[in-house]
């Protein structure tokens, strides 16, 4: 069973994806433990209405490597094996991503590597997908590097903009991908059915 840590700033919609992917038996984890950097964030309640530890840790005073250590501390403490970024929205420093190389998985709002990068996330990814006016986004489920949004791709999936398609509503499609992909991605680690070369993802016994 792997040991499965969130990290979250938001609403926690991905997360709670996760949640009922373990509760349907379709990903072989365990959430041991979920941690915000926002005390609002709604997802620290829908951990504690599922009875997972789900811890606020404020940022304020440390730096941005100590607080990743205090991070790192409380992830070892729970022997979490991989850290899942379900709209978390704070880099990690590098130390933190070499603990736990090749299992730190991300979720983003575009299709990698377009809508990307520093300054791309939440809402301002759709609004820059709507003003370029590209035809498709989606989601992209990925592995952690050094990098804003840079680690090896696992999965993707394309969503159709349409007309009279606003930041709601493009947002709105694009959890329903971002969803799917990642509970996707979590399944294929906890099953050991990802393998990386270089920095291209393979799944294993594709079926
Ligand atoms: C998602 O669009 C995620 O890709 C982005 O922030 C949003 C978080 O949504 N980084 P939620 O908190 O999982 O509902």
């Amino acid at each position: 069973m792997v040991k499965i840590g969130v990290l979250i700033s938001g609403n926690g919609s991905n997360l709670q994806a996760i949640i009922d992917g373990i509760d349907k038996g379709l990903i072989k984890g365990k959430i041991e433990i979920i941690i915000s950097n926002n005390k609002d964030a709604y997802g620290l309640v829908r951990g504690k209405n599922s009875n997972i530890k789900s811890l606020f840790m404020d940022p304020k005073g440390y730096d941005p490597i100590s607080y990743d250590r205090k991070l790192l501390y409380e992830l070892k403490k729970s022997k979490v094996d991989l850290v899942v970024l379900a709209g978390y929205l704070k880099i990690l420093s590098k130390e933190f991503i070499d603990q736990y190389k090749n299992r730190i998985i991300n979720i983003h709002p575009s299709l990698i590597p377009s809508f990307c990068g520093k300054g791309y996330y939440g809402d301002r990814v759709h609004k820059a997908v709507l003003d370029y006016g590209v035809k498709y986004t989606g989601a992209t489920a990925h592995f952690v590097d050094e990098g804003t949004d840079t680690g090896p791709i696992i999965l993707q999936e394309i969503v159709a903009v349409d007309d009279g398609d606003t930041v709601k509503t493009l947002k709105e499609k694009v959890l329903q991908a971002e969803h799917k992909i990642l509970v996707q991605a979590v399944k294929l680690f906890c099953d050991s059915k990802i393998s990386i070369e270089e920095r291209i993802v393979r799944i294993i016994d594709k079926e």
